[in-house]
């Protein structure tokens, strides 16, 4: 039996929160590895709609969570994250939530670097969430982190807080901020304490226990391959580690242990926030894909930049992230086109590749060449056998299949559980 990762295969916001709840609700444990309360998942169970943006997506029905090593934690947001859904009736216990020890955290002068550098930075702005995500890994690695762990003994922090300090009173002073008052940080972080502490323990060892058990684990990803801070389109990414690999560091367990890597992606492409996108439609087609597919950030609000399905760019995000099977979403948002185009290949500089290059310069250069295909004027909204798709949709999923070398192991055709059309179950491999 397989553990399953969940990866978004694009730029985030693939559909990820339907199909990882379809597969939260089998699994024993669904664990995040990465990211923060950058992520936004929307589930719908039932008549209630809940928001999630750090909290993994099992929470919500009851499976035990584990917010892993790899993700960076912003303690005051956890505890509104947990307030707002035990409002909504979901029972939150240290035994349905873990965290771990080991996982930095993201303070408040994070979000405050965050934002001064994006209003700093013109036209080279990153379009982050503002959330303090990056500051926050960036200190991880430079190791002057404050990690779960820390707050039972903030009072012997002493070395470890000049450094933290001392490095940000100097990146503050360049943007005309004042220093960061010590003693006024450590109040709020001994208030929160009594909040985190009690869900934090080594998760490693739950996790490898219920491994050792047979549990079925879900590793449920956030943002997608194309931001991953070294596959993805740098510097206009995140900054973790977005493929599969980094569920197996990024919450201490062996990299056996994920079976089948499912990548959510969509029929077509859309991006949020600045940066190449080669297959991008800022013209009408845009605009259409836009208005049908309800192109809003989650967690934002902003308008997502939308364009055709750039297949070069998903066989990247398949082989670099070992993708089992896609699961194909949105492919409603197709329907009424005349014609239809995938990018399958690029030219750079008068010369054609087959793969998107590593320089920004390059990837913002690339030209995509397109192919075209017939559309449907059917629609496919509901779904749920292939016998219900019109012949050049199904023509549409092949082509895909075809050009990106990886196999739909489901479709996915409205927001609604039952609409999905399932090739292959990521848990019974
Ligand atoms: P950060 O993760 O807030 O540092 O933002 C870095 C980049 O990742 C920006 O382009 C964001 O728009 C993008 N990003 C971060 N999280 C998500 C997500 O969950 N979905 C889509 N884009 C995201």
């Amino acid at each position: 039996m397989a553990n399953v990762a969940v990866i978004g295969a694009q730029w985030g916001d693939e559909g990820k929160g339907k199909i990882v709840d379809w597969l939260a609700e089998r699994a024993d444990m669904v664990v995040r590895f990465q990211g923060g309360h950058n992520a936004g998942h929307t589930l719908v169970v039932g008549e209630n709609v809940y928001k999630l943006s750090l909290l993994p997506s099992g929470i919500v029905r009851g499976t035990p969570s584990v917010i892993g090593n790899g993700v960076v934690l912003d303690p005051w947001h956890l505890k509104a994250e947990v307030e707002k859904l035990r409002g909504q009736g979901v029972e939150i216990t240290p035994d349905k939530l873990m965290i771990a020890d080991n996982c930095p955290l993201i303070l408040p002068f994070h979000r405050d670097l965050d934002a001064l550098r994006e209003d700093a930075s013109g036209a080279g702005k990153i379009g982050t969430t503002r959330r303090g995500i990056g500051p926050a890994y960036e200190d991880k690695v430079g190791r002057r982190a404050i990690r779960v762990c820390d707050l039972a003994h903030l009072d012997e922090l002493g070395p470890q807080l000049d450094r933290l300090t001392a490095h940000h009173d100097a990146l503050r002073a360049g943007f005309d901020q004042p220093p960061i008052d010590r003693e006024a940080l450590l109040a709020e972080l001994r208030e929160i304490a009594g909040f985190v502490l009690p869900f934090a323990q080594p998760v490693w060892r739950a996790l490898n226990a219920a491994r050792e058990r047979g549990r079925r684990i879900l590793f449920e990803g956030a943002q997608g391959v194309l931001l991953d801070i070294d596959h993805g389109t740098y510097p206009f990414v995140t900054s973790s580690n977005t493929v599969a690999g980094t569920a197996s560091a990024g919450s201490g367990i062996g990299p056996g242990a994920v079976g089948f890597v499912l990548g959510i992606a969509k029929a077509y492409t859309t991006r949020v926030g600045s940066g190449p996108f080669p297959s991008e439609q800022d013209n009408e087609v845009g605009e259409r894909l836009g208005t049908r597919g309800h192109e809003f950030g989650t967690v934002t609000g902003r308008k997502r930049r939308c364009g055709w399905l750039d297949a070069v760019l998903l066989r990247q995000s398949a082989a670099v992230s070992g993708i089992t099977g896609i699961a194909l979403t949105k492919l409603d948002v197709l329907d009424g086109f005349d014609e239809i185009q995938v990018c399958t290949g690029y030219r750079l500089h008068g010369e054609e590749i087959d793969y998107y290059p590593s320089n920004a310069a390059d990837q913002a250069a690339v030209e995509a060449v397109y192919e075209t295909m017939p559309g449907w004027q059917e629609t496919t909204a509901g779904a749920r056998s292939w016998a219900e798709l019109p012949a050049a949709a199904i023509k549409y999923i092949r082509r895909v299949e075809e050009l990106i070398r990886c196999p739909v192991a489901l479709v996915s055709t409205s927001p609604e559980r039952e609409d999905t059309i399932l090739v292959r179950d990521p848990f019974a491999d």
